[in-house]
């Protein structure tokens, strides 16, 4: 049996919720990435990473970036959270050029979207991004290439809000989280 840690960072609720859930399944501690010290990443073995995607960047990245000589020695798991409807090529656009998302495992659940609880710039984002999409949608059939979002699609995320959240998403990382404890 190791030690472990789940770190979230969270904007909108949704990874904190992901990050409780598996806190229910593994009975590790959770804590949130602000509070989180040095300490904390050196005496454990697992760390679990739970962060939101925004601009297809992963909530956790600067956090892993700062830590990455700690970070690639220690059995680690990254739980994006995203509106895509996540396909490996969705996994790969989150591959940054310096590999860092790379030293741990990957895993994916679907968070969610309300416009109208979002911050006055990602308000504004959303607007633009809406925007954008109209106009593109009238030449052609828009897909984005970080997962399988049609215009169609995200415009009706960004004027409806949606809550994929589900706890079956983290079945994989559970697995993965028995699997590296024995
Ligand atoms: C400004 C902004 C940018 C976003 N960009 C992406 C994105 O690139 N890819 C994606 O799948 N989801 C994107 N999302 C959706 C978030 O990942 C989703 O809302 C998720 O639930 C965020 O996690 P949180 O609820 O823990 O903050 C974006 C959301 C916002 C507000």
């Amino acid at each position: 049996m190791y030690k472990g840690i789940i770190i979230y960072k969270s904007k909108y609720g949704a990874s904190k919720k992901y990050a409780n859930w598996i806190a229910e399944e593994t009975n590790l501690k959770v804590k949130e990435i602000e509070d989180v010290t040095v300490f904390d990443i050196e005496k454990n073995d697992i760390i679990i990473l739970v962060g939101g995607v925004y601009a297809s960047v992963f909530a956790c990245y600067s956090f892993m970036k700062k830590h990455i000589d700690v970070l690639r020695f220690k059995k680690l798991a990254i739980f994006c959270v995203g509106a895509a409807d996540s396909d490996d090529s969705y996994k790969d656009a989150l591959m940054d050029d310096s590999n860092i998302l790379k030293i741990g495992e990957f895993f994916y659940g679907r968070g969610s979207m309300d416009i109208k609880n979002m911050t006055f710039r990602d308000k504004t984002i959303m607007k633009l991004v809406r925007k954008a999409l109209l106009r593109k949608k009238k030449h052609e059939d828009l897909s984005i290439d970080e997962g399988k979002l049609n215009a169609d699609d995200m415009l009706d995320m960004i004027d409806n809000s949606s809550d994929w959240t589900d706890k079956s998403y983290i079945v994989p990382l559970v697995s993965w989280f028995n699997e590296n404890n024995k």
